[in-house]
């Protein structure tokens, strides 16, 4: 099957089995605490919460999913194998109060097996087994269905079915909101499929996740309790790359002695199509056994995998508006554009190559998605201008590199007494030059010599502690009985009537270094996001009057009014606020004329 049918017959699948088929969401997700869309059932946490009602009780989709940073952060992996990527979609189903275990795990079974002819017998799924301290309870009812499942096929359960803990059977998004375990199915890709189920889980390419089904139950809140939510649902999600690439390199299940890659599938050809146009080699499809020190070829086929996986990143955030740049989820993405930059040098790629590769990513993804095509110009000249200013970096980054190839520093690696390259410097071309550290070790390497990676990884630490402290505010934190009571603040700043002496009782303060912060349950005040910075103005509480110098909202969706004076005990609660109009007005016009550049 070609991509595009087993993306179809997916949809028709659970189209036929009364699911209503949604559009993807955009890859800038809703949640504050995520910086990408990292999951298909992102959009519909509110349904899970009980906060909206599901438009349909049954869905499925393909959703655009990009995995590079917080919880769930595959960059790093991808190109050195051939099953990561920054950039794919998931196929899932879901059930809002609807059915649940057993139809999920029949349907799943069905889809696979009888539908796509998946090879029973290589098939193993794992159910959540709780350690110690995990929550909840052994997933009896899962155990229980896929049991059925097996025996009805003549398998033995005691093979296939195996038991997982917190860490791979229970599915959470981020550190907080709806979860539950999970039961997933790995398939084995050995020669002979005569694993029986001792490399699932243990990071073999030759037995990987396909499909995953969360039972979705728990809500998760800050002070880290799991709460039993009033309705049960379910969400899965497939690796739909990783189902296109089993079956094109077995061709269809009936020839499993190549090694099984993502890569091989239709998805990726018109990619690496024109990379081979421009590099005049092809991909081999070699995967390194040591990822710090690589062969050619293993080095020209890392670089293949990573440009194609990146730029299809890069092509489906900016469709989406979310652009390079300096901070937060803008600043991964330019790491990303980065890191596929570099590696394009390892091609011998010419300055502005990696921009050629919009057209071929257009060509397979944009009949899906059609955004990508609307934006083609936009995305086009984003890459080409991100790419061209990084070209000139990089040349004093190679400088930097040489340099310190040439100095004499040498340290105690195990007993002996080696050169060394610098951890610092490497760090230096890693924060201000956008060299992957990964990168730096392997041309390191080709001069026979390691980077200080403790060196480095200090100057790391440095670094996360110095963001986290300018972040400050944005994550404050609260105390162990009141967290799990917090509730968002409501924004009622639109209506023109509430910018003046609008009365709220003061629901907390917090008070943090030298700063101190007001919250109540509904403002006025425009906390800073979507790159428009936050109101200030004028709190009159207790009889006295303090200047609000900024409003920001932290990861509990409270709006946080910093203040500019120390206030003790409060005798009444009942403040006043009133918003600075005319600052508002003009940050406004400031905000639009930029979004219209
Ligand atoms: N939310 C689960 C996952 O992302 C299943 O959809 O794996």
């Amino acid at each position: 099957m070609t991509s595009s049918e087993i993306r179809q017959s997916f949809l028709d699948f659970f189209k036929a089995n009364e699911h209503a088929i949604v559009p993807t969401t955009s890859l800038l997700p809703d949640s504050p605490n995520l910086l990408f869309t990292n999951a298909g059932m992102n959009q519909f946490v509110p349904c899970f919460l009980g906060e909206r009602e599901a438009l349909h009780p049954r869905v499925a989709n393909t959703q655009k999913c990009i995995r590079a940073g917080g919880k769930h952060n595959d960059l790093e992996d991808v190109g050195f194998d051939t099953y990561h990527h920054t950039f794919f979609e998931m196929l899932g189903n879901w059930s809002f109060d609807d059915y649940f275990k057993k139809e999920a795990i029949s349907w799943a079974w069905e889809l696979l097996t009888e539908v796509w002819g998946f090879p029973k017998e290589r098939l193993y799924v794992t159910v959540y087994n709780p350690g110690k301290g995990d929550p909840a309870e052994f997933d009896q009812e899962a155990s229980d269905c896929w049991s059925e499942v097996f025996k009805a096929e003549g398998m033995d359960p005691e093979v296939h079915l195996l038991h997982g803990g917190k860490k791979d059977n229970f599915w959470m998004m981020g550190e907080t909101g709806p979860c539950g375990p999970c039961s997933e199915i790995h398939m084995d890709l050995t020669v002979k499929g005569d694993s029986q189920g001792s490399l699932v889980n243990n990071d073999s390419p030759l037995c990987i996740e396909i499909w995953n089904l969360v039972f979705i139950q728990f809500n998760a809140a800050v002070d880290g309790s799991y709460r039993n939510l009033k309705t049960r649902h379910v969400d899965t999600g497939m690796g739909f790359e990783r189902v296109a690439g089993i079956m094109a390199s077995t061709s269809n299940f009936s020839d499993f002695s190549r090694p099984p890659s993502n890569y091989e599938s239709d998805l990726f050809k018109t990619i690496f199509s024109s990379l081979s146009k421009m590099c005049g080699h092809s991909y081999g499809g070699s995967v390194p056994a040591n990822r710090h020190d690589l062969t050619d070829e293993e080095m020209r086929d890392c670089a293949f995998r990573i440009l194609a996986d990146h730029i299809r990143t890069l092509c489906c955030a900016i469709a989406d508006g979310i652009l390079p740049g300096n901070e937060g989820r803008n600043y991964v993405l330019r790491r990303i554009l980065r890191r596929a930059v570099l590696w394009g040098r390892r091609l011998d790629l010419d300055p502005g190559s990696f921009s050629q590769l919009v057209d071929p990513v257009l060509d397979t993804l944009g009949p899906v998605f059609p955004e990508l095509r609307e934006q083609r110009a936009i995305i086009r000249k984003v890459i080409l201008a991100e790419e061209s200013a990084f070209d000139r970096t990089i040349d004093r980054g190679i400088q930097l590199f040489e340099k310190e190839l040439k100095s004499e520093r040498t340290s105690y690696i195990g007993l002996k007494q080696k050169r060394i390259f610098s951890g610092r410097v490497a760090f230096k071309l890693y924060d201000t030059y956008g060299f992957p550290i990964d990168l730096t070790q392997i041309m390191a390497r080709e001069h026979k010599i390691e980077v200080d990676m403790e060196s480095f990884n200090n100057e790391m630490g440095k670094q996360v502690q110095r963001a986290r402290k300018a972040q400050r505010k944005s994550a404050i934190s609260v105390s162990e009985e009141t967290s799990s009571m917090i509730n968002k603040t409501e924004f009622v700043g639109y209506e023109l009537s509430n910018l003046h002496n609008f009365e709220q009782e003061v629901q907390g303060i917090i008070k943090e270094d030298d700063h101190q912060w007001l919250y109540f349950s509904k403002t006025p005040f425009y906390a800073e996001s979507g790159g428009q910075v936050g109101d200030t103005g004028t709190v009159v509480i207790d009889g006295k009057k303090l200047n609000i110098l900024d409003t920001t909202k932290d990861s509990y969706g409270r709006f946080l009014h910093r203040i500019d004076s120390e206030i003790g005990k409060l005798e009444s609660k009942t403040a006043s606020l009133e918003v600075d109009y005319e600052r508002r007005l003009a940050i406004q016009r400031h905000h639009s004329a930029t979004h219209i550049l």
